[in-house]
């Protein structure tokens, strides 16, 4: 295969580590959810992605395959695709299927081994498409590599899943300044932002019947253990999950079931009864107010597509 290159600008071994030392060592314990996505984390997602409850996933696809004409329409011939966040890829083919001649697909991901299975798939699949595999935190401030293969008409930042709703708004503003920066005037921006809506909706999204999410949270407890020679007893933590209407988020929490103590690489943490940790945020926005922060960022926002019930949206920004 010869239009598969890989970049890796992982943030080195330790900071694992260290984040999570310091996380836990705060007076209110907060693990970020990018620490989710370990082999097992990215596949009880993928689960989540399929659950009854779980709307967005679905909800989202079917506006991609629903506009994808219209998207390649804005988007035009020649484009460099680059996808924060891609996992496994599965979105980006919808686009990929509609797009007129695109040139390169670059993956941003910090799931090194998840993504280069994905793109060295998509490579096969796209002989004609350069594809340029990125392992970066791209919450971080970072540089696109170079390309040069082909000439590029438009750079495209595609972004689906509602991830940015994992973004507190001041860092998601920040996310999409960093975003526009990347980009030039004119190109642009896709990307899904799950909606405001009935509170219920939200609260079953989180709290499956089936307990996939319970697990996928408890995996990270699971995870310290192993990477960082924890002693997490997982019966002694439960999943809390809830819609904070003040912040207009989903929070999740691991709750402790009792007084414990817990050692990290022989570093004690103690937990009170009823204490948590809050390991993510997912911020629901209007689609005006999901506007009115692309604008702040340097977007105009030219296209939304939204379902029949209002779950989610898809939005095409472009760099004013
Ligand atoms: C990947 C951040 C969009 O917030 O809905 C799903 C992650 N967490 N179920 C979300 C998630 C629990 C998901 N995002």
């Amino acid at each position: 295969m010869n239009n598969l290159e890989c970049y890796d600008f992982q943030p080195e071994l330790g900071s694992f580590h260290d984040e999570i030392l310091q996380s836990l060592a705060q007076s209110k314990k907060a693990i970020a959810p990018k620490f989710f996505y370990d082999k097992r984390g990215s596949e009880l997602f993928e689960r989540i992605c399929e659950l009854e409850e779980y709307y967005p996933t679905r909800t989202e696809i079917a506006l991609l395959k629903t506009h994808s004409q219209e998207i390649a329409q804005l988007i035009g011939k020649g484009s460099l695709l680059i996808e924060y966040g891609s996992g496994s890829s599965t979105k980006v083919r919808i686009l990929l299927e509609a797009l007129q001649e695109p040139v390169g697909y670059m993956p941003i991901d910090i799931s090194q081994e998840h993504m280069v299975q994905a793109s060295a798939e998509l490579a096969q699949s796209y002989s004609e498409l350069d594809v340029i595999a990125v392992c970066a935190d791209y919450t971080q401030d970072f540089q696109l590599p170079p390309y040069s293969k082909k000439p590029v008409n438009k750079k495209l930042i595609f972004f689906p899943g509602s991830t940015i709703g994992n973004l507190d708004p001041t860092q998601a503003l920040h996310l999409l300044k960093q975003s526009a920066s990347l980009l030039d005037t004119g190109d642009g921006m896709l990307i899904g932002v799950d909606l405001k809506k009935d509170p219920a909706i939200l609260n079953a999204a989180y709290n499956d019947a089936l307990g996939v999410t319970a697990e996928f949270n408890l995996n990270l407890l699971e995870r310290i253990n192993k990477e960082l020679n924890a002693n997490f007893d997982l019966a002694n933590f439960r999943h809390w999950a809830f819609y904070n209407e003040e912040y207009s988020r989903i929070e999740m929490h691991l709750i402790s079931l009792k007084e414990q103590t817990v050692a990290i690489a022989q570093i004690p943490f103690h937990f009170h009864e009823g204490e948590t940790i809050h390991t993510e945020s997912s911020y629901k926005y209007s689609i005006e107010e999901f506007q009115e922060l692309a604008d702040r960022a340097g977007f105009d926002a030219p296209q939304v597509w939204t379902d029949a019930n209002h779950l989610f949206s898809l939005h095409y920004l472009m760099v004013r």
